[in-house]
């Protein structure tokens, strides 16, 4: 999916939190979004998501202004971890899954997901009965059930151990190589072993915007 955004400003109440952000991706880069505590990286990621409202002409995806868009099963989104999350209805993995899921993906790539994301053993699982990272894995997984052209990762890691970190990005590699956009929001850019076509740094509202050029290219 393509990606513009162009002269974003947007605040909560009277307090700008974003200036003037302006950048755009082809389909296929990856960006990775990097920046302090409070410097606007979620926000900047629901503005494109479309929960903050925003005026129109400033977020496209693949042409559409986000105003209008409509297609958010092309999305595939992970929303930043908060502990005290709480679901009050018991729930299976599975469930949950095939809410989650519109796309004719087939129940072998589904079970292929599972298995890279870990989560295959889980599947009857009720969700209250989960780990923090394996709850995690599991949001992971939902947002990869509709085929997105598009990945909205924000610091999707947090809670989940080493061994299955290094799963994930090979999978998120992997899901990059075949053409799909990602754009992953970390605090930890070693971690996350990924092949970056683009950074934006934050701070203070600012964005600074630059192509990432590989040294073994
Ligand atoms: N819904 C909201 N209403 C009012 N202010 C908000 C809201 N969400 C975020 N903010 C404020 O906007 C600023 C940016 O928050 P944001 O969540 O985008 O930061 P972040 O870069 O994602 O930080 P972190 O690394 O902690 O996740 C913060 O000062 C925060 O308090
Ligand atoms: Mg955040």
């Amino acid at each position: 999916m393509r990606v513009n955004v162009t002269n974003l400003t947007f605040g909560y109440d009277y307090r700008t939190v974003l200036k003037d952000i302006s950048f755009s991706l082809k389909s296929g880069d990856f960006l990775a979004i990097v920046g302090n505590n409070g410097s606007g990286k979620s926000t900047l990621i629901k503005c494109m998501l479309g929960i903050n409202k925003i005026p129109n002409s400033k977020i496209f995806l693949d042409d559409i202004d986000i105003t209008n868009y409509k297609n958010f099963r092309n999305i595939g989104y992970v929303p930043q971890k908060f502990d005290d999350f709480n679901y009050e209805f018991p729930i299976t993995v599975n469930e949950i899954l095939s809410a989650s899921r519109y796309s004719k993906l087939s129940e072998d790539d589904v079970l292929l997901i599972l298995d890279k994301i870990g989560i295959l053993e889980l599947q009857n699982e009720n969700i209250n009965n989960l780990s923090g990272g394996q709850l995690q894995r599991v949001f992971i997984a939902r947002a990869l059930m509709n085929k997105p052209k598009l990945l909205i990762l924000d610091e999707p890691t947090v809670g989940v151990d080493k061994e299955n970190v290094t799963a994930f990005y090979k999978a998120i590699n992997e899901l990059n190589q075949e053409g799909i956009t990602v754009i992953l929001i970390t605090h930890n850019l070693r971690e996350a072993d990924c092949h970056f076509t683009h950074m934006i740094s934050l701070h203070n509202g600012e964005g600074v915007f630059k192509e990432v050029v590989r040294e073994d290219e």
